[in-house]
C-alpha cells in the first residue's frame, strides 16, 4: 500500500519524533495536538520537549514543507495515535483487598473520536499509545466504526507499540524491531507498509491484542525484576550482607541477571503499565500487583534508612542529590526520588534538592537549589537518589571541603565506600547493613 499523507495525533516524546521522521522521509504529515501551546511553539519553529537531535530533525521536517502542525486532524491516508495513557490520579478499584490504579484512556478516546469525521475507505489507523489489552478491538474500533465504516474490511486498524528509550529515541525509532498487530492480517500488512517508510529494524506482523501484550509484558517484566532486586536488598540488610556484592556474585551465573535495587521505580512507563494488566485481570495478577507495591514502597524503605542513620529527622538538613526518575535524564514524572524528598519533609527534615538536569523544576513543596554547593551548605547529611554520571564522579575530598556533613547515604551504589570513608565520611548504603 502506498502512503502520501498521514496525520499524527499527539506531538509529545513519541508523536513528534515519529511525525518528523515520516516527514523527512518524504511523506506529507499533519501533526495534531490538543495543547495550543504545543501547536504554537512548533508553528513558530520552536520545540517543547528535550530529546537529543530532535530540534534539528523537527527543523528539517518543517523546512521541507512536509510537516505542518494543527489543532485538528484532516483527511489523510493514515492516522497515527500517540497520546498519553496515564492512570487516573487518585482513583482506585479493589479486588479481594488489593487496591489498584485505573488507566485513564480519555486521550485515546478523544483522539479516535477526532479521526471519525475524516476517516475514509482504505485508510489505515494505528494506535501507538501503551494501552490495556484489547483496547484496539474493544475501545478504538467501535469509536472509529461510528463513521459507518467497518474496521478490518473498510479501513485497516493496527496496534504498534513504541519501544524507544528516551535519550536514544531518534536512533531507536529507525533501528528497533517493530511489532505491528492488525485487527486482520491485511491491517498488519498495511501497517508494515507504512513503517517500512523509515524502519530499518525487523517489522513483525501479528494481531492487535498480542502487540498490546508485548509492550505491557516488556515493562512489567522490568518492574517485577526490579521488585525482586529491591526485596533482595531488604533481605541483605536483615542478614548483614552487602547486596551489591551478593548481586555481583549471583550474576556470575550464566543464566542469572539480577537488576539493581534503588529508591523505587518511576517514569511514565514502567511504574504505570503493569497496572493495566492488574486492572484488566485482577484475579490473575497477584505477582504483578505485589511487585508494584514493593517498588512503590521503596521510598519509605529509603526514608527509614535515612532516619536510622540520622537518629531522627526533625529539623535535620539534608542535601538530596537527583530528582529524575533515572540517571542522566530531565524527566521527573512519577520519580521515586521526588517521593523520598516529600516523605523526608513530612517527617520534619529540611531538604535542599539539587537536580542538574532540571535545576529550575517547579515541584510543589520542594526546595530546589541552583547548585550543588548550595545544597551542600549547612547540610547534616548528603543523600544520593539518582545515579547521574556527574554524581558518580564526585570527589569526596572536594565535597568534604564544601560541607559540614560527614554522613553520606548512597541509595544507588554510586560511590566507593572506602574512598568516602578515607575522606572522613560515614557512608550508609542501601542494601548494606554493617552493624
Ligand atoms: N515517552 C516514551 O519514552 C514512551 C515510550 C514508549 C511508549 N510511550 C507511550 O506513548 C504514548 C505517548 O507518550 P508520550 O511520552 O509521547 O506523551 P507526551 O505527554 O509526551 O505527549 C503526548 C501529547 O499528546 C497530546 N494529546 C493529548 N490528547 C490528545 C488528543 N486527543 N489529540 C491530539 N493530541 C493529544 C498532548 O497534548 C501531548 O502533547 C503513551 O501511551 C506512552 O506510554 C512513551
Amino acid at each position: 500500500m502506498k502512503f502520501n499523507k498521514i496525520c499524527v495525533l499527539g506531538l509529545g516524546y513519541i508523536g513528534l519524533p515519529t511525525a518528523s521522521t515520516f516527514a523527512t522521509n518524504g511523506l506529507k504529515v499533519i501533526g495534531v495536538d490538543v495543547n495550543p501551546r504545543v501547536v504554537e511553539t512548533l508553528s513558530h519553529g520552536g520545540i517543547h520537549i528535550h530529546e537529543p537531535g530532535l530540534r534539528t530533525l523537527v527543523e528539517a521536517a518543517l523546512k521541507s514543507g512536509n510537516l505542518t502542525v494543527s489543532a485538528r486532524p484532516e483527511e489523510a491516508d493514515a492516522f497515527l495515535i500517540a497520546v498519553p495513557t496515564p492512570f487516573h490520579e487518585g482513583q482506585f478499584a479493589e479486588y479481594e483487598g488489593r487496591k489498584y490504579k485505573l488507566a485513564d484512556m480519555g486521550a485515546v478516546t478523544s483522539a479516535a473520536e477526532a479521526i471519525v469525521p475524516y476517516l475514509r475507505k482504505g485508510n489505515l489507523v494505528i494506535l501507538e499509545s501503551t494501552s490495556p489489552p484489547r483496547t484496539t478491538i474493544d475501545l478504538v474500533a467501535p469509536i472509529l466504526e461510528r463513521s459507518g465504516l467497518k474496521a478490518g474490511s473498510d479501513f485497516f486498524l493496527c496496534y504498534s507499540p513504541e519501544r524507544v528509550l528516551p535519550g536514544q529515541i531518534l536512533r531507536e525509532l529507525i533501528e528497533n524491531a517493530r511489532v505491528v498487530g492488525g485487527v486482520t492480517p491485511e491491517s498488519a500488512q498495511s501497517g508494515r507498509d507504512l513503517y517500512a517508510t523509515f524502519v530499518k529494524g525487523r517489522i513483525i506482523e501479528t494481531d492487535a491484542t498480542t502487540a498490546e501484550m508485548v509492550k505491557l509484558m516488556e515493562n512489567t517484566t522490568r518492574d517485577v525484576n526490579i521488585a525482586i532486586a529491591n526485596e533482595f536488598s531488604r533481605l541483605a540488610e536483615k542478614f548483614g550482607v552487602d547486596i551489591w556484592e551478593a548481586i555481583r556474585l549471583a550474576n556470575l551465573h550464566p543464566r542469572i541477571n539480577i537488576l539493581s535495587p534503588g529508591p523505587g521505580v518511576g517514569g511514565h512507563c514502567i511504574s504505570v503499565d503493569p497496572w493495566f494488566f492488574v486492572e484488566a485481570a485482577p484475579e490473575l495478577t497477584p505477582l504483578i500487583y505485589h511487585a508494584r507495591l514493593v517498588n512503590d514502597g521503596q521510598p519509605h524503605f529509603v526514608v527509614d534508612k535515612v532516619q536510622q542513620a540520622l537518629g531522627s529527622l526533625g529539623g535535620k538538613k539534608i542535601a538530596a542529590l537527583g530528582l529524575a526518575y533515572k540517571p542522566d535524564v530531565d524527566d521527573l514524572r512519577e520519580s521515586p526520588a521526588v517521593e523520598v524528598v516529600h516523605l523526608l519533609q513530612g517527617e520534619g527534615a529540611q531538604v535542599k534538592a539539587w537536580e542538574p538536569f532540571k535545576p529550575d523544576a517547579n515541584l510543589k513543596g520542594i526546595d530546589m537549589t541552583p547548585s550543588l554547593d548550595e545544597a551542600l551548605k549547612n547540610a547534616d547529611a548528603i543523600l544520593i537518589l539518582v545515579k547521574h554520571y556527574e554524581f558518580v564522579h564526585l570527589e569526596p575530598n572536594t565535597i568534604a571541603a564544601k560541607t559540614r556533613a560527614r554522613l553520606a547515604i548512597d541509595t544507588v551504589n554510586a560511590w566507593d565506600a572506602d574512598k568516602w570513608e578515607k575522606a572522613g565520611f560515614q557512608i550508609v548504603r542501601l542494601g548494606v547493613n554493617k552493624s
